[in-house]
C-alpha cells in the first residue's frame, strides 16, 4: 500500500473543507463569535435551557456528590442518578421505563442492533436520520426497506413484501422480527411523521413500531411530552428513542418502552455493555431539566409563540418556509451558493444561521435552517428578520 497516495487523497479532502465557527460563548440566545455577539439563529436546544441557572445549580451539587467520571454500569455499579433519570424520562414519555446512553445516536444504534439479526426485516423511511441508516448498517440485517418518505402507501406495498418474507423461520427456528421506523420530526424540514397511519399498518400486520423523537420532545405534544404524545398513541409504540441534546440542552440519549424491552436492552445491548455511562454533569442536567418540564409547560409555550411570530413575519416578507410543523423553519434558496453566500452575509450583520447543502439535502433544495429558541425575545427574532430581509434584497432573492 502507498501510504503517501493515501495521505495525499486525505489532506486533498481536509484541504478544501471548511472549518466550523469557533464559539467563545455558552449557547444562550446569543454566541459570541470572533469577540462579536451574534444571535444564535440555528440551534436545536429549542427550549433554551442550555444556561439555565437551576441546571446550572443541579448539575454543581451532583458534581459535588459525585465528581464527573462515571463507569460500566453492567461491570462497576450504576449511579442512583442515572437511574433517578431513566424513571424521570418514563414518568415524562409516559412509558413503562427507560434506559439512557450517551448519545441518541448511540441509542439508535442500541434499539436496532440489539432486536434485528441478519434474517430480520426492516422498514424505514427513506429520510431518516443517519443514525438510524448507521444503526441498521451495524445490525447486518439483510431485508432492508425503504419506503418513500412519509408515504403510507408505499409503506404499504413493503409491509406486504415483509410478511411474505417473514414466512420462512431463520436458521435458528425462531420467525423473522419485522421493525417499521422512522424519525418523529425529520430534521431538515421540520414535518412530522404521519404515526397514527403507521401505527394503523403496524399493528394490521403485526410488526414492531419504533421512532426516533429526537426533535419531538419537548417540542410536541402535551407540555412537550413528545410525538407520541401529540398524536394521542401513548402505549402504542414499542421502541421511543430520544435525546437530550435537543430540548434539555445538554447530552445524552435513551431509548423509553415497555419494561420487557427495556429490561432486554439493559441486558444485551452493546453500546451499553461497552461503553461508559453518562456523565455525571449531564446526567445530573438532563434530570433537571426533565423536572422543569413536569413542573411547567412554560418554556414549550414560549417556543411556540416565538415559532408563530417568526413564521408569519417571515411569510410576511415573502420568503418560502415550507411546511414545517416544528420549530424548525427552512428558508428555502434552491442554490447552493446562494445559500453559502446568504449565510455569510447574515454572519455579517451579527445573525448566526448556517446553510444546509447536498449531501444534508438534494441538490437544489439548499436552504438556511432557522431554528428559534425559547430563549429568544421579540426584539431578538425582530432583529434576525431585519437582517433576513436586509440580505435577501441586496441578493435579489425575493
Ligand atoms: C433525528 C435525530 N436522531 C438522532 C440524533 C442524534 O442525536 P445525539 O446528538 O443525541 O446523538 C439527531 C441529531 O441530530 C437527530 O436529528
Amino acid at each position: 500500500m502507498n501510504l503517501n497516495a493515501f495521505y495525499k487523497q486525505l489532506e486533498k479532502i481536509v484541504s478544501s473543507a471548511t472549518s466550523p465557527r469557533v464559539i467563545d460563548s455558552g449557547q444562550g440566545p446569543y454566541l459570541t463569535i470572533d469577540g462579536v455577539k451574534r444571535l444564535n439563529f440555528c440551534s436545536s436546544h429549542y427550549l433554551g435551557l442550555t444556561e439555565d441557572k437551576r441546571i446550572r445549580r443541579a448539575t454543581i451539587e451532583a458534581v459535588k456528590k459525585y465528581g464527573i467520571g462515571t463507569g460500566y454500569r453492567t461491570l462497576a455499579g450504576t449511579h442512583a442518578i442515572h437511574l433517578e433519570l431513566e424513571k424521570a424520562i418514563a414518568k415524562f414519555k409516559k412509558t413503562d421505563g427507560a434506559v439512557v446512553f450517551s448519545s441518541a445516536y448511540l441509542a439508535n444504534c442500541s434499539a436496532i442492533q440489539t432486536i434485528l439479526g441478519k434474517e430480520d426485516i426492516v422498514i424505514s423511511d427513506e429520510l431518516n436520520h443517519a443514525s438510524i441508516i448507521d444503526a441498521i448498517r451495524l445490525s447486518q440485517v439483510s431485508n432492508k426497506f425503504i419506503y418513500k418518505h412519509g408515504d403510507v402507501k408505499d409503506l404499504e406495498v413493503k409491509l406486504k413484501q415483509a410478511v411474505k418474507i417473514a414466512k420462512k423461520p431463520r436458521s435458528d427456528g425462531g420467525m423473522p422480527v419485522i421493525l417499521i421506523v422512522t424519525d418523529g420530526v425529520f430534521s431538515m424540514d421540520g414535518d412530522l411523521a404521519p404515526l397514527p397511519q403507521i401505527v394503523r399498518l403496524a399493528r394490521k400486520y403485526k410488526t414492531l413500531m419504533m421512532v426516533d423523537d429526537a426533535h419531538g420532545e419537548g417540542v410536541l405534544g402535551k407540555g412537550g411530552r413528545g410525538i407520541v404524545d401529540h398524536f394521542g398513541l401513548a402505549g402504542q409504540i414499542d421502541i421511543e428513542v430520544g435525546s437530550l441534546s435537543k430540548a434539555f440542552s445538554s447530552m445524552g440519549g435513551y431509548i423509553a418502552g415497555r419494561k420487557t424491552l427495556i429490561d432486554y436492552f439493559k441486558l444485551r445491548a452493546r453500546p451499553r455493555l461497552f461503553s461508559i455511562a453518562l456523565s455525571i454533569p449531564d446526567t445530573a442536567a438532563s434530570l433537571e431539566a426533565i423536572k422543569i418540564l413536569l413542573h411547567s409547560d412554560a418554556p414549550v409555550r414560549k417556543l411556540w409563540r416565538n415559532v408563530e411570530y417568526l413564521r408569519t413575519e417571515f411569510k410576511k416578507l415573502g420568503f418560502d418556509i415550507g411546511n414545517s410543523q416544528s420549530p424548525i423553519t427552512p428558508v428555502m434558496l434552491g442554490d447552493e451558493k446562494l445559500a453559502s453566500e446568504f449565510s455569510a452575509r447574515l454572519f455579517k450583520n451579527n445573525v448566526f444561521a448556517t446553510p444546509i447543502v447536498f449531501p444534508m439535502v438534494q441538490k437544489g433544495k439548499a436552504r438556511i435552517r432557522v431554528i428559534p429558541s425559547a430563549s429568544h425575545s421579540k426584539q431578538d427574532l425582530d432583529l434576525g428578520l431585519k437582517a433576513f430581509a436586509g440580505v435577501a434584497k441586496e441578493l435579489k432573492v425575493l
